[in-house]
């Protein structure tokens, strides 16, 4: 399956996206964590991506798109894959169409997470990340066992700098004026599901695998 996830900050993408792509059995590519990854690695790439993530604007398309270009032509997406974080804005979604064609396919269905506004506030404040195994907790909706400290590998949790109050807000008008649109170039598209992302995060994940299964 070529699945797309979409939906605001803190709507639980990248939480859903492990599940969702091991039980799919693909790849989960989520863009925010390649970004990451290369400001922890100190890359040109991520120098660049930080002056705009650090804002809670968007990384230039070019760069965007030509680091998914690459990824998707990995063997390991040949199968399928599960976008998190991509397209963000219509033009990304006709550069992933044309990513798809030049590899002989197209993308399957996207979904969509649906959370009221203060729900993502309250999830970005509490979230900590592990900076050893980027694993993603949350203070009061799935606390570690000692505080500051990953129970998966010892490693020590963050608040990712974008999850700043003035940030996060940021973070969503660009969701609402650039992101947003995709919905309805999807339902267009005749590929959207929706699905209720609030909730324990095992009940949203069943309900994604119930919305996706006509795809399969
Ligand atoms: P990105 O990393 O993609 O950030 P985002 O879209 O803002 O989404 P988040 O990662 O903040 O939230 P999420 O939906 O993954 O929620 P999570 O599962 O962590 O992008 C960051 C930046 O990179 C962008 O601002 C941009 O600058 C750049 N970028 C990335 N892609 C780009 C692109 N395509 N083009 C241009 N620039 C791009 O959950 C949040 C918290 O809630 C966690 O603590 C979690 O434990 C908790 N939680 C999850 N589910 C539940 C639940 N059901 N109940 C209670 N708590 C829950
Ligand atoms: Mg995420």
């Amino acid at each position: 399956m070529r699945l797309v996830l979409v939906g605001p900050p803190g709507a639980g993408k990248g939480t859903q996206a492990q599940f969702i792509a091991s039980r799919l059995e693909v790849p989960k590519i989520s863009t925010g964590d390649i970004f990451r990854a290369n400001v922890s690695g100190g890359t040109e790439l991520g120098k660049t991506a930080k002056r705009y993530m650090d804002d809670g604007g968007l990384v230039p398309d070019e760069i965007t798109n030509a680091m998914v270009r690459d990824r998707l032509a990995e063997d390991d997406a040949e199968a399928g894959f599960l976008l998190d974080g991509f397209p963000r804005n219509i033009a990304q979604a006709e550069v992933l169409d044309d990513i798809c064609a030049a590899l002989g396919t197209s993308l399957d269905v996207v979904l969509e997470l649906r959370v009221d506004f203060d729900e993502v506030v309250k999830r970005l404040s509490g979230r900590r990340t592990c900076r050893k195994c980027g694993h993603v907790w949350h203070l009061e909706f799935d606390p570690p066992s000692q505080d500051g400290v990953c129970d998966k590998c010892g490693g020590e949790l963050y608040q990712r700098d974008d999850d700043k109050p003035e940030t996060v807000r940021n973070r969503l008008t660009v969701y609402s004026e650039q992101t947003q649109p995709l919905i309805d170039f999807y339902t267009g598209a005749d590929k959207l599901v929706s699905i209720d992302a609030q909730g324990p995060v095992e009940d949203v994940t069943e309900r994604a695998i119930a919305a996706l299964t006509p795809f399969a």
